[in-house]
């Protein structure tokens, strides 16, 4: 019979499964937050069921749209994330048993500082702050979305990039044990995003951790996800496990799954029509017409070039056929 010591005791055998789970999240919001002492299975009882723990010492970032916030349930019931289905229900139905905690980061390529972190220690040193956000998708639905993050230009300048590093390159978790649509050949995995230098050290560029004040829920890419407000939303890539500073321009999922529909640059814009669809208008989640529920009721709205960020970000794309580098 094996008996084992006391110090091989995972606390998870001795605490019920629930209150572990979300005694860790308590953790994780703690350590995001800069080390807050939080956790026990008294924390953990005062989290309203479905809501996760509270993130602490969160700022008002800038830029920050003052439209209308969509609902807590319409963020993290709507969903694009593959790796959990196709449908839009399938991430909140398919994620809830996703642990990510314990997770790590590789950071690799043309940079001073390589290596393999906790996400603790890679997103720690940073405040915290809320930004809220439009986030328009390419199949022409938008939501706006208060997400908790640090900027990812903080990030970037701590890995200290060489001079021949032109695209910061994102990697989804690859893991079909704990991702069931990973099982299935709808995307080529593990998913892959990429942005220019000068993107990713724009000031709008986010790596979230939470929405809402609160721990990001796994269908919206916990722990980390990126967000990049003037592109379409399958650039803000979910579940971040590597971050590589290239030379050349990486392949990124969609561009791979139909490059004459996807492109590397993917900036909203109204004026250039996906080939099935046009992309002048948009519709916003949550919002009514006519009293039906859900997309079909959703009012149409138009769509604004880089998603009405231009001001920040239009100096990006000077010289460059918006047409062509779609
Ligand atoms: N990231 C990964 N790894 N897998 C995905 O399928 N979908 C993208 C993006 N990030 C996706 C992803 C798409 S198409 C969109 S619109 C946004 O996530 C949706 O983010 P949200 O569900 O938090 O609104």
């Amino acid at each position: 019979m094996l008996i084992r010591k006391p110090a091989d005791i995972r606390s998870s055998d001795i605490t019920p499964k629930e209150v572990f789970l979300r005694r860790r999240e308590l953790l994780q919001a703690g350590l995001m937050a800069g080390g807050l002492a939080l956790g026990g299975p008294a924390m953990a009882a005062i989290l309203p069921p479905g809501r996760r723990a509270k993130l602490v010492d969160v700022a008002a970032g800038k830029f920050s749209t003052d439209e209308t916030v969509n609902s807590y349930t319409d963020i993290t019931t709507y969903n694009n994330y593959y790796e959990f289905g196709t449908g839009k229900s399938d991430p909140f139905e398919n994620a809830q048993e996703f642990e990510p905690m314990p997770w790590t980061v590789k950071v690799a390529g043309h940079c001073e500082k390589t290596g393999i972190f906790d996400l603790e220690d890679f997103i720690r040193p940073y405040a915290l702050e809320e930004r809220i956000y439009r986030l328009r998708c390419v199949e022409a639905w938008s939501m706006v979305i208060p997400w908790v993050g640090v900027p990812l230009a903080d990030i970037v300048r701590q890995y200290r990039p060489l001079s021949n590093a032109k695209y910061v390159v994102f990697e989804t978790l690859l893991d079909p044990e704990r991702m069931p649509g990973q099982r299935s050949r709808a995307l080529h995995w593990p998913y892959v995003e990429g942005l220019t230098i000068a993107e990713a050290v724009n000031p709008l560029s986010l790596l979230a951790v939470g929405v809402y004040g609160e721990v990001l829920p796994n269908q919206n890419g916990a722990p980390m996800r990126l967000v990049v407000p003037w592109k379409y939303g399958f650039k803000s890539i979910k579940g971040i496990v590597s971050m590589t500073f290239s030379e050349t321009r990486p392949r990124t999922t969609w561009e791979r799954a139909a490059p004459h529909e996807y492109g590397f640059y993917a900036n909203v814009n109204p004026e250039v029509d996906h080939p099935r669809w046009s992309q002048a208008r948009e519709r916003r989640i949550g919002s009514s017409v006519g009293g039906l529920q859900g997309i079909l009721g959703a009012a149409k709205q138009e769509t604004l070039m880089f998603n009405g960020y231009g001001e920040h970000v239009a100096h990006l794309y000077e010289g460059l056929d918006l047409r062509r580098n779609f």
